[in-house]
Formats: C-alpha cells, structure tokens, sequence
C-alpha cells in the first residue's frame, strides 16, 4: 500500500491543506515527517497536527519515506533536490506540488530519479473538496497511479491531465479562490451591516455561489443569456476594468509560471 509514511519538504500553506483534508476524512496516516527551514512553521504545525514529526532543517529525513510530497515554491525546490537525492528510497514516490519544474527538470535534479507525480492542488481541499489534477511519469504503473488517485481522491478530484496543462489550472483553480474569497468576505459583512444574521447571511452567500455555479453550467444558457437574468447590476459599470485586470495579470502569471 503506498502512503504508509509520508513526508512534506516544505511545512507551510499547502502542507497543512492537505494534512487538514486528510483528517478531516479520518486518513490521517501514522507516519508523517515534516521538514521545513522554518522551526516556527513547524511548531505551529505540529501544534495542529500533534502526531507529526517535525524535521527542522533537514529535508533528507522528510525524503527518506515512501511518499514524497514536495511542498516549496520552485526557486526553494530546484535549490533542494540534489540534497534530497541521495535520501530517496527506491520505491518510493515523489510528488511535487510547485508549478514551473517539470517532470523532467525533477528527475534530472534528483539524480535520475523517475517516479515522480506533479500535482496541483488547491486549499478547498482542506475540507475534502479540491480540485487536484495530477500528471504521473511514464515510470508509475496502472496500478500505482490506481493507488495513488485513491489517495488524492480523498482531498477532492484528482483528473489524470497532460503535464503541460499543470500551469493553466495553477492559475484557474489553484490561485483561483483568492480571485473571490475576499469579495464574499465582504459580501458577509455587508450582510452582518444590514441587520442579517451571521448564520442567515452564511446560508444565503453558500446558496447564492453554488446556485449560480450551478446557472453556469446546468442552464442551458449561454454566458450572455445567464448574465442577462439579473437586469440589476450595482458594480456593474466596473466589469470592464475588471474583466482588464483578469486579463493582464492573470496572462502574466500564465507566461511567468510557463517561462
Ligand atoms: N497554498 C496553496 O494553495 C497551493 C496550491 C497549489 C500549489 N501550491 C504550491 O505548493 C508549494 C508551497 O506553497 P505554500 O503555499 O505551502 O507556500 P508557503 O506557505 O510559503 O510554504 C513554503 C515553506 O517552505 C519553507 N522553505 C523555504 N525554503 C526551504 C528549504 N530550502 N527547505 C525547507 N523548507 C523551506 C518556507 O519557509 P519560509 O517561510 O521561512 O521561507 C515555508 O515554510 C509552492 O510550489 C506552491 O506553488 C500551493
């Protein structure tokens, strides 16, 4: 059974996500070793996560399981992977979670090294609904990846994609939350200033994204005839700029994450 032991190079945002997920569905495994260069981030990890072993400073004792999640940002994890190489067992399986460094680059940073998976996950996955896609290696069995996909499938869905497609959702659903979270937050607080509930105002936020989620794609409706349902549209004169910025930036990410 793969994931018996797993280890997380790298102890922040991400590594706690999917720590969460796995908790909170009760597939917490026993062994998870933590390496960061950050002894704060760790303390405050494992006060999370109390079961955890915490590797300060010493990435090879994370490495050195049967699963491998690589959880550094590229510049940090090119930097590592020959330190790692030589603490990898052989059957074990590495999984990065960075955008940018592609199977190839991993395996030649680690020495030749060829079971590796890239994923790319994202933070709704702490409360098992992410969306993971996953690219495996040509050196991973049917049934390893069978394995493995039974695994991530508990963080939320994993679709098997081609490995060139992992910078795109890294834009669209991995940073794709932080497009809206902070204007729902604001929309609770604006309902909390009207009089409502904080209960009732959650309840019709959650209610109002999943139905028009669901308008979107289960209509039948074209994208002007669904946006044509509500004739009132209060920000609706800052569309433009913001449709501007979307554009822009999001482009340049694209291109960054793809150079
Ligand atoms: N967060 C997400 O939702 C998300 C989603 C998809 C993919 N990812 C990917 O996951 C990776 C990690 O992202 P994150 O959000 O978890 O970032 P993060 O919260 O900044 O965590 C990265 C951790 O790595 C530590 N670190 C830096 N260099 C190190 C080294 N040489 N050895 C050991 N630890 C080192 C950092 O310490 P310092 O803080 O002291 O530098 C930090 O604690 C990135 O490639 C990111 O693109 C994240």
């Amino acid at each position: 059974m793969i994931g018996r032991t797993i280890g997380f190079i790298g102890g922040g945002r991400i590594t706690r996500i999917i720590l969460g997920g796995l908790r909170r569905a009760g597939q917490m495994p026993d062994h998870v070793t933590v390496s960061d260069e950050n002894v704060g981030t760790l303390n405050a990890l494992r006060a999370e996560f109390p079961n955890v072993i915490i590797a300060p400073n010493d990435n090879g004792k994370a490495a050195a399981n049967e699963l491998v999640f690589l959880a550094l940002h590229p510049p940090a994890l090119k930097e590592i992977l020959g330190e790692i190489a030589t603490s990898l067992q052989p059957e074990a399986i590495v999984v990065s979670l960075a955008p940018k460094i592609s199977i190839a680059a991993l395996s030649e940073g680690l020495g030749g090294f060829k079971r590796i998976v890239r994923m790319n996950p994202n933070a709704p996955s702490i409360v098992n609904s992410g969306h993971n896609p996953v690219a495996f290696s040509t050196a991973l069995t049917p049934s390893e990846k069978g394995e493995l996909k039974v695994l991530f499938q508990v963080l939320g869905a994993c679709p098997e994609i081609p490995e060139r497609d992992i910078e795109a959702y890294a834009v669209l659903t991995a940073m794709g939350p932080t497009y809206f979270w902070f204007q729902l937050y604001e929309l609770i607080e604006l309902g909390k200033s009207f009089g409502l509930s904080a209960d009732a105002v959650e309840c019709g936020i959650a209610d109002m994204v999943r139905g028009a989620v669901a308008t979107m794609f289960e209509s039948d409706l074209s994208p002007a005839e669904v946006i044509d349902l509500v004739p009132v549209k209060p920000i609706g004169e800052d569309e433009a700029a913001l449709k501007h910025l979307y554009r822009t930036k999001l482009m340049a990410m694209y291109a960054k994450l793809r150079s």
